[in-house]
């Protein structure tokens, strides 16, 4: 998938939308050989690759670099870079100049979290030819406000505020909307209410996609283990195994052998 217009007809063919995170070039080269429909650019790339307990570390810059990486490595996919905290909270003209930084770096499409306070600039993104992707539920960035990773939207109150906050992105031109950690019957909810498809991240099998860290669904971390996640590899094995046996024959002149060797 190169196109955003696809996610438009996956939703109508009621075809699953299939989305990783992706940060680097190494990895970008072997996503860009899958089925995988789209790449996420997070600004998840703060705690993964930089380990930060937050994404507020991340910046523009930190996150046009891995933009700029992720594009060199996948020619053949959507990437969509995330707008990282407080870039498009400033004024307008500093916000343009960010999503700027961003699409220059390779970015197709932007992410953005919530909707208060800048329906105006999104409006104007998608004036302006910007492919945005909205993103509701849990929104990492607001993590102090939230008092943590906490599944939102389980009050009355708040469910019916993402519901009509769902309506208002798509009001103002998103292409596809994130929702993160809500209870299934809402995700079903919002994605049943929407034209735009809805990708998931523990919000249950009803959105129109899911999304995943790439390092997550990988199982690059035992210590990590949200009730979403299902991992579908052990990296975290396979690495510290090849890298045991590099050591051992290192150390027992196994390696290099005349094979690796010049003459
Ligand atoms: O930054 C990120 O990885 C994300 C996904 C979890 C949706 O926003």
């Amino acid at each position: 998938m190169k196109s955003i217009l696809n996610f438009q007809k996956m939703k109508q063919t009621k075809t699953k939308i299939s989305m990783v995170t992706c940060y680097d070039y190494w990895t970008s080269r072997i996503l860009n050989t899958t089925s995988i429909d789209c790449l996420l650019v997070g600004d998840s790339a703060s705690m993964v690759m930089h380990g930060y307990k937050t994404p507020i570390a991340a910046t523009v810059e930190m996150m046009a670099v891995h933009v700029a990486a992720v594009e060199k490595g996948a020619p053949d996919k959507l990437i969509i870079g995330d707008m990282p905290f407080l870039s498009f909270r400033k004024s307008l003209e500093s916000s343009f100049q960010a999503a700027e930084t961003l699409m220059r770096a390779g970015a197709q499409a932007l992410k953005l979290e919530g909707v208060d306070g800048h329906e105006e600039f999104i409006q104007k993104l998608v004036q302006s030819g910007v492919p945005v992707m909205g993103h509701l539920g849990l929104t990492p960035q607001s993590v102090h406000a939230l008092g943590g990773f906490k599944v939102q939207g389980r009050e009355k109150i708040q469910a019916e505020k993402l519901k009509a906050d769902a309506l208002k992105l798509q009001d103002l031109g998103v292409f596809s909307l994130v929702l993160e950690c809500v209870p299934s019957p809402l995700a079903n909810q919002v994605t049943q209410s929407l034209k735009i498809p809805t990708i998931g991240i523990g919000a249950g099998a009803d959105t129109d996609g899911q999304v995943l860290v790439l390092q997550d669904l990988l199982g690059s971390n035992p210590d990590f283990h949200p009730h979403f996640l299902k991992t579908f590899a052990n990296i975290h094995q396979i690495i510290g195994d090849a890298i045991g046996a590099f050591d051992q024959q290192v150390k027992t002149g196994e390696f290099p052998s005349i094979q690796e060797s010049y003459e």
